[in-house]
């Protein structure tokens, strides 16, 4: 299904996770609760799996999690080995931010990255301790657990066109030369996203793909998420 085919639901606004934020932190505060596990532990664990074969703690890569939620993913990455220093979270929803800022100072990660940004309107801010000139295309690795998904629910314009469809632009341009993102999608199929995320003019290649276990129904087969990665191309 593409972007444009998508109908648009709750899950697309900002007032949807502004609600869901709200209510994890008051969880927080009062038990502990770190709050959902979007797409389950499994897919957490298969993602920081992949990080570490492919883009490992040792090459201290700066890496940014694009709509990081409670950071989960992030932390995966800590516990991992990657340098917190060198690990960013973005999310548009401010008690997103505060959730994660939370709970990484329960686990030694307060050196993590956490800001508000939107990211089809907003550059996300580098990482502090690097002095890097500036440079647009900064991150060696950019990582997506459900925000392409939320983003693609959101309200098309009046051209009938899907705010997702700026997505995969603002992607290639931040990402650095031989850099990689790793996105896991339930709304979309490993070829819709190769479909979306390897067009001409964004310049990404199809990388690889995480096997997640398939459920057979009505005949047919298939996985509940998908989980790819793309690779910008070094510039000759
Ligand atoms: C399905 S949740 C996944 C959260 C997190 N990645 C995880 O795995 O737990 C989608 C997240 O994307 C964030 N989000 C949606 N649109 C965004 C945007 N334009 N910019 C930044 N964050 C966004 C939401 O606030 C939410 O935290």
């Amino acid at each position: 299904m593409s972007t444009a085919e998508l109908p648009p639901s709750k899950l697309g606004t900002k007032e949807h996770w502004d609600e869901v934020y709200e209510r994890e932190l008051v969880n927080f505060d009062e038990i502990g609760d770190e709050g959902e596990v979007w797409f389950g532990e499994d897919s957490v664990e298969k993602m920081v799996d992949w990080c570490i074969d492919n883009v490992p703690p040792s090459s201290n890569p700066s890496v940014l999690e694009i709509g990081c939620g409670n950071g989960t993913l992030l932390f995966g990455l800590l516990e991992a080995g990657y340098d917190a220093s060198r690990l960013a979270g973005i999310d548009y929803s401010a008690g997103a931010v505060k959730l994660a800022q939370g709970i990484a100072a329960t686990k030694d990660g307060e050196a993590i990255t956490l800001s508000e940004c939107d990211f089809l309107n907003d550059t996300p801010s580098h990482l502090a301790s690097d002095a890097d000139g500036g440079a647009l295309e900064y991150w060696n690795l950019l990582l997506d657990k459900g925000t392409y998904d939320a983003i693609a629910l959101g309200d098309k314009d009046a051209d009938g066109k899907s705010p997702a469809a700026g997505y995969p632009a603002r992607v290639a341009r931040i990402l650095r030369p031989g850099g990689l993102f790793l996105i896991t999608s339930c709304n979309f199929t490993a070829e819709e996203l190769k479909a979306s995320f390897t067009t001409p003019e964004l310049g990404l290649v199809y990388h690889s793909q995480v096997r997640h276990p398939t459920i057979t129904f009505g005949g047919q087969s298939g996985s509940v998420v998908t989980t790819l990665a793309f690779r910008k191309p070094q510039t000759p």
